[in-house]
């Protein structure tokens, strides 16, 4: 989703810029723009709708200014064009960008207009810039006029904001919305996140809700939301500017999926001993509090809440505690009844998305004692606003289609189902079972990684279908959705995934040579259920794709494809047959030629609801 950058400095920031620009184009997005104040004082400020080398090639060398913010916009509110794109600027005396949804932009649309402002975009932002303004001519100083202006905005924002009345200030403030203050030596930056900074500094501070931060090149004064002057830690980010490198891969999300053995092994590494998992590693308290758990509720968006459906499996099946899982928009707007004692549990690989946190805010409301971030980014709002957290050690990922954030978040919920499980019915036995089996798991998912150019080869069997049908049953149903979400997010194929039971309730009727039916059997109970499935579309002339546990002995023929897997424990299964389908996925589109690392449409971090 839209992506800030800002800096305030002595050097000419414009490449700073556009270099961070192009580290938040993985959060999405479809235009883009910079502002600065020049060497006369004045706003420059160059606009284009597409990539970030579409606007480097129009800037060309013609912009410098050592103050200046710079946007990546995703189209909410107005399509993508070059008027809608951001910075805004108001009387050609301040520049704004801006993150996020301002609910009541009508109504100060209209009243601004009655006041004499014109608008030149479609946009809910153009509003804030016109409102600072307003303030600043009274004022004359950037700080207190963006202070005035914030309490008439209802909804979300981070904010950057320049004027050529004060040329080496940058003022920021953030509601609902990430930002961060990279701090430098004699020059200070904002961003949406560390990611764009990384080539400037390491040192961040991750701003509060509510904070307003003034930045000159000497200082960095912060402001909490009662207005107060509020020391905020420095945290050093052990990230090194090319950790979001590309390296020898085409694109992100091939490196990312390469990268999950090394993500499991990370967020299993100090996190479980011999036989037992720490239950420290949920935070500090966290023994007391699993001690008192009865029910988990788990809540997450898009492939977070796929692994959230597999964990409900393992949590009723291993431990034997109800679980609930739930889409975050669907949650926060209902009226959910939890039982007592339940643990509450968030699943975001960036910890910012909207609904998730609102449902987290809403649960808490609803009297929800005890909650369980598990997150891939350690500063985010949902990691502060949660009780207890486990971090995935995924590592910055960075291709809108997640990967390595869905793989370690299951690896995640099996150490979480080991360390309540222990408490009953699964008990030590299970414990010591789940947590040797972890142990094989990166040396699995290598193995599933060898079987790529298998996986390659059934690609020209699905380039020009329009449509897929992914089927699994037990935990293999949500690793079915989770293929047909990697599908149709890269190369906009329409996929669906069905239990395969229910095939014959319905989708039976679509099946045709036309349609491609990804079935993932492992080598488990269901398997012969699923086989008669399988049977069932192969008498309707479908064409068969089948991962298959190599115990499952399922052959091939003309219309039967099968890729054998190697005999997987029904336990790992979930991350072997997903790390197959995120290649079909991505070799698929590959094929296509989409745009694999920023599909159309789709943002990384939903920071809007
Ligand atoms: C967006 C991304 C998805 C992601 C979902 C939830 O839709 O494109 O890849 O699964 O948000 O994000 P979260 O950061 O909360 O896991």
């Amino acid at each position: 989703m839209c992506g800030i950058v800002g800096a305030v400095a002595q050097r000419d920031v414009v490449p700073i810029l556009v270099e961070g620009l192009r580290r938040l184009e993985y959060r999405g997005y479809d235009s883009a723009g910079v502002a600065v104040i020049d060497g006369d004082a004045h706003l420059a400020r160059t606009r284009s709708v597409g990539k970030v080398r579409d606007l480097e090639a129009r800037l060309d060398g013609h912009m410098a200014g050592a103050t200046g913010i710079a946007h990546t916009r995703w189209a909410t509110h107005g399509r993508p064009a070059t008027e809608n794109a951001h910075p805004h600027i108001c009387r050609k005396t301040v520049a704004l960008v801006h993150n996020g949804i301002i609910e009541n932009h009508e109504e100060l649309r209209r009243a601004q207009t009655k006041l004499g402002f014109e608008f030149t975009s479609d946009t809910d932002t153009e509003v804030i810039v016109h409102e600072i303004y307003r303030h600043l001519a009274d004022t004359h100083d950037l700080l207190e006029a963006v202070r005035r202006a914030l309490p008439a905005l209802r909804g979300a924002y981070a904010l950057g904001v320049i004027t050529s009345e004060a040329p080496g200030r940058l003022v920021a403030a953030r509601r609902g919305c990430p930002l961060v203050v990279g701090l430098g030596i004699g020059e200070h930056f904002i961003a949406s996140d560390v990611a764009a900074l990384l080539p400037v500094t390491q040192r961040f501070i991750f701003l509060e809700e509510g904070d307003v931060a003034d930045l000159t090149r000497e200082r960095v004064t912060i402001y909490d939301a009662s207005g107060q002057i509020v020391e905020r830690p420095v945290k050093q980010s052990e990230l090194s500017a090319d950790a979001v490198a590309r390296g020898e891969y085409r694109h992100y999300m091939l490196k990312e999926i390469y990268e999950q053995p090394r993500a499991i092994t990370d967020t299993l590494t100090n996190r479980i001993g011999l036989h037992h998992v720490y239950d420290e590693a949920f935070g500090t308290g966290a023994a007391a509090i699993f001690d008192t758990i009865e029910a988990v509720q788990i809540v997450a968006c898009g492939t977070s809440y796929h692994a959230g459906l597999i964990g409900r499996y393992w949590f009723e099946a291993l431990a034997e505690i109800p679980c609930s899982v739930e889409v975050a928009s669907e949650f926060r707007y209902r009226r959910p009844r939890l039982a007592p004692h339940t643990l509450f549990v968030t699943l975001s690989q960036s910890g910012e998305t909207a609904d998730t946190l609102a449902a987290l805010a809403h649960a808490k409301t609803i009297g929800v004692e005890h909650t369980l971030a598990i997150c891939n980014v350690p500063e985010s709002a949902l990691v502060r606003q949660s009780g207890l957290a486990l971090l995935t050690q995924a590592g910055p990922e960075i291709g809108v289609a997640s990967t390595k954030a869905f793989t370690t978040q299951l690896v995640a919920l099996l150490l979480l189902v080991a360390s309540l499980g222990r408490r009953g019915h699964l008990g030590g036995d299970g414990e010591r079972r789940i947590v040797g089996l972890l142990r094989t798991l990166p040396v699995l998912t290598e193995q599933a990684l060898s079987l790529d150019a298998a996986v390659q080869s059934w690609v020209p069997a699905f380039a020009n279908k329009q449509h897929a049908l992914f089927l699994g049953r037990g935990t293999q149903y949500p690793v079915a959705m989770e293929g047909a979400l990697k599908l149709k997010e890269i190369s906009y194929i329409h996929a669906e995934a069905y239990p395969a039971g229910e095939l014959k309730h319905g989708p039976l009727a679509l099946v045709d040579a036309d349609m491609p039916v990804v079935a993932v059997a492992p080598g488990n109970e269901l398997f012969e259920k699923l086989h008669s499935n399988l049977q069932e579309v192969r008498a309707r002339g479908g064409e068969l794709f089948v991962f298959a546990d190599a115990k499952n002995g399922i052959t091939a023929d003309e219309r039967t494809h099968v890729i054998t897997v190697p005999p997987t424990d029904d336990l790992m299964a979930p991350v072997v047959y997903t790390v197959l389908l995120q290649l079909l996925a991505y070799h698929v589109a590959v094929s296509k030629g989409a745009d694999i690392d920023q599909p159309r449409n789709l943002a990384k971090s939903v920071t809007v609801e």
